[in-house]
């Protein structure tokens, strides 16, 4: 049996992440405010849709709950060829599939299926979703950056991810965190070792270092200081920013990606030192309350 990596379909993207939200209203008001995230309709008062400037229909959904953590996630494949193979790609390695490839009854439709991570975490893979109107490029989130999940088990899930979804290690951050990547973009997942799954957090990629301080002041101006940066990350070489939102789950804004390109590209280990955790030397260590936040609560 051939693995995924071989296999026709492959993953494009990170298309949006869905979070269960306690805060759901305050929430809302936070990522279509000073966030800089665009709703997409009316919210129900149970789901708010959020998108980006991007091309992505959109890039964040918020869903009423009484938890805080991952709803699901959304990878990218290429046309419905590739969801029916990866499809039968995954069920014929064992994967139970929570749903079979079919038009989606969904914001932003397209044509997909789901299945849940050895975690438990809920992927939907997705393709020809609608298309939406283009926006100024201005200093707010275009697209979701990656996303960074707690595991109890980084060498297994990172094998996982790997093998059976196709995505490539980047980087590691010591055998603390693993940088996988589905296309140029340094990390579309990373995973941090922990003592449970949970989500860590969402970065928000903005086109520009200018628009990312600017992204910054409009949080600043209405009261959201960062809580950890300015700096820029050693593996990924991105700038971060790192806040709170009202339920206590953890936002990044990020700008200047790094690029891999993927014929020449080698992983490295990074050691945790100051110097490559914080290359600008403004950051210093995140706080002990922004560890917890990045802690999450066990799912
Ligand atoms: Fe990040």
């Amino acid at each position: 049996m051939s693995t995924s990596a071989e296999a026709a379909w492959g993953i494009t993207h990170l298309r949006h992440v869905a979070l269960a939200c306690s805060a759901f209203d305050e929430c809302l008001d936070y990522y279509a405010g000073p966030w800089g995230l665009r709703p997409l309709g009316d919210s129900d008062g149970q789901t708010a849709v959020l998108r980006g400037t991007g091309a992505e229909h959109h890039v964040l959904e918020l869903h009423r709950a009484d938890r805080n953590g991952i709803d699901h996630i959304s990878l990218g494949l290429a046309d419905d060829r590739s969801v029916d193979e990866a499809a039968a790609g995954l069920a014929g390695r064992g994967v139970t599939l929570l749903s079979e490839p079919a038009e989606l009854d969904r914001p932003g439709a397209g044509y997909g299926f789901r299945i849940a991570d050895p975690e438990g975490r809920i992927v939907e893979l997705a393709a020809r979703t609608q298309a939406v109107s283009a926006l100024p490029d201005d200093a707010t989130p275009a697209k979701i950056a990656h996303v960074v999940l707690n595991t109890a088990d980084i060498e297994a899930l990172c094998d996982w991810w790997c093998d059976v979804l196709g995505f490539r290690v980047s980087d590691w951050s010591e055998r603390q965190m693993v940088f996988l990547r589905c296309n140029a973009d340094h990390h579309s997942i990373a995973f941090n070792r922990s003592e449970w799954a949970s989500l860590n957090h969402v970065a928000y990629e903005v086109p520009s270092l200018d628009a990312y301080m600017t992204s910054l002041g409009r949080l600043a101006r209405a009261g959201h200081a960062v809580g950890w940066g300015p700096g820029r990350h050693g593996p990924g070489n991105n700038a971060f920013g790192y806040f709170v939102d009202p339920a206590g789950t953890v936002p990044e804004v990020t700008a200047e990606v790094q690029q891999v390109d993927e014929a020449t590209w080698v992983p490295r280990t990074w050691p945790r030192t100051p110097e490559l955790s914080d290359r600008w030397g403004t950051a210093g260590p995140p706080s002990p309350e922004m560890r917890q936040h990045m802690a999450g609560s066990p799912e």
